[in-house]
Order: C-alpha cells, then structure tokens, then sequence
C-alpha cells in the first residue's frame, strides 16, 4: 500500500492498521533523513500548509512547522490570540481567508470537538487534526506508538497503562485507538472521576490500583491534570492526587522489571511524575518529541501525495 485510505487526518479512528504502517514506514525513511547533516529534502516544494492554532500549543506547534520546513513547504502560521477572532470573525471565514491565499494543507488545533472534521465538511483542503478538544490527537498517538515500536520492538503484545486524567485527554482516546489497532492490551489507571464510563466498551480494562498497574505493564503513558478544562473539583486535593497516582523512583524501583516511562507534555514535575522519573533512563519523553518530527513530515507527504496539481 502507498495511499492513505483517508483523504485527511482527523483521528486515529479513521485510519486502518495499514495506514498505521504506511506512516511508520515513510516516518522511518524521514527519520534517517532528519538525522542527516542536510537534514532538508526538496519534496513539497509546491505546496503551502497553513498552522492554524486556536488553543495553546509548544510541541505539537512547533513539531510540525519543522516538519514542514524540512520538507520544504511554504508555511503561514496563525494563532488565535492575535488574530480577528478576536473581532468575532467566524471559523469558516477565518479559514476560508486564509486558504483564498491558496492553501493546500490546513493544521489546525481548536478547544471545539470536532472542529477538524467540521473544516473538512466546508473548505477545499487537506485537514490535519493538531488536537480537537477532549476529542484526539492522532499525531501525538502515532509518534507515541512509533516510539514504543522503536523502543521495544513492536506494539503487538504490549501492555500499555494510561495513566492520569484519562476524562479531559485527547491523548488518551487517541492512544487507545491507535494502540488496540496496533494489537496492544491497553489499561487506564486514575482517579474513578477521571475516568469517563465508555471507556470499557473501547476494549480497555480500569485499574484504579497505581501499584498493580505498573507491575502489570511494559509501557506506563503518564498525562498531565487538565485542570483547565474542570468546572469542578474531581479529587480532593493535588497532595492527595500525587501520594495515590504520581509516579516516583521509589514505586519505579519497587518493580520487578524496567518498564519504559511515557509522557506527551507539559509535564507537571513533582505532580504527575518526579523529576528523577522524567528525567531517568526508563524516560523516552524526549524521543517522543523527536520522533514527533518524522511522524508529521511522514503525513504531511503522504497527504500531499494526493494533492491533484
Ligand atoms: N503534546 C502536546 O500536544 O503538547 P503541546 O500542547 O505543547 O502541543
């Protein structure tokens, strides 16, 4: 196969297990190339993406506008904080503004679920999903899982804990797609308030046990508190929060294997994890970052693949 089976990228949960290995396959090849001293291919030469960043944003944000720069796309980049939304200028005008400059791919992060999916319906261009709210991530979930298949050789079989406010993430639903394609077995571990009820029908066991957890796992994908997104308190206190579900080297040290520890950013150090945590050799936070480069070059070309010129 050498064609996405989607014309866009709005959530994982549109793509196939074989579309998974199109982008893993042509990340691999970006990978090599970004490691090279001319780190810069000539491949999109032709083509203009637009970053359209209506939440905050360092990684995702920043991740993809090198993407594009090595693959030589033209780049316009737009944050919502300085723009006429301010003004009450509407999405659709926003957007249909900014592609009348001819556009050809829009990355787009916006606090509405389903704002991807939406632009996909309205405007005549590419549409990747940098974040839909509580909705998905798919970018963050194919780099995460690109990771894990680096790091321990496959997904397939893999035991992988989320762990954290699992109601608020769009990482987590994300993951868990992602992950259950790739033939992992997946548990969530948190707070039962941080826990949206659907969550078994996915295909995901709870586990409101931290211990338990992460003697089960090989991977533990830790997330951060979205206390911004909670219009009511859903545990007591942060002390309490992080004495029952912060990750720390004593807990790390009391298992009998060497799990990998996973975080997507910003992390709260001392809240969700420790600083000794984070920064350990079981922490591949920052290959995260660095395989996020290559999974957004490698589906950013494949969509531009389809671009009729
Ligand atoms: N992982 C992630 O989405 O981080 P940013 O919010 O900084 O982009």
């Amino acid at each position: 196969m050498s064609q996405l089976s989607v014309e866009h990228l709005l959530g994982i949960k549109y793509l196939t297990q074989e579309d998974i290995t199109l982008i893993f396959n042509t990340a691999d090849h970006f990978k090599e190339v970004i490691n090279r001293p001319i780190k810069k291919v000539p491949s999109l030469r032709d083509i203009t993406i637009a970053n359209l960043f209506f939440e905050n944003s360092t990684r995702t944000k920043l991740s993809f506008e090198l993407a594009e720069k090595r693959l030589s796309a033209d780049i316009i980049n737009f944050s919502a904080g300085q723009s006429s939304v301010k003004k009450g200028e509407t999405l659709i005008d926003t957007v249909n503004n900014i592609l009348s400059m001819k556009v050809d791919i829009v990355v787009m992060r916006h606090p509405n679920v389903g704002a991807g999916v939406f632009l996909s319906q309205h405007v005549d261009a590419k549409i990747i999903n940098a974040g839909d709210g509580t909705h998905e991530h798919p970018t963050q979930a194919l780099l995460d899982t690109y990771s894990i298949r680096e790091e321990l050789g496959s997904v397939k079989g893999k035991k992988v804990v989320i762990v954290g406010d699992i109601l608020h993430s769009r990482v987590a639903l994300s993951n868990i797609f992602a992950l259950k394609l790739q033939g992992a077995e997946v548990k969530v571990c948190g707070p039962t308030t941080l826990i949206p009820k659907y969550i078994t029908s996915l295909g995901v066991e709870v586990e409101t046990n931290l211990q338990k957890a992460l003697n089960w796992c090989d991977v533990a994908n830790v997330l951060r508190v979205q206390h911004e997104r909670m219009d009511v308190k859903y545990f007591p206190s942060t002390r309490e929060y992080t004495q029952l579900f912060g990750i720390n080297k004593q807990i790390l040290d009391s298992l009998d294997k060497k799990i990998v520890i996973m975080h997507p950013g910003p992390i709260n150090r001392g809240v969700e994890m420790t600083s000794d945590v984070a920064d350990s050799d079981q922490s591949i936070i920052l290959n995260q970052v660095e395989n996020g480069v290559a999974i957004r070059m490698a589906i950013i070309y494949l969509l531009a693949q389809q671009i009729k010129r």
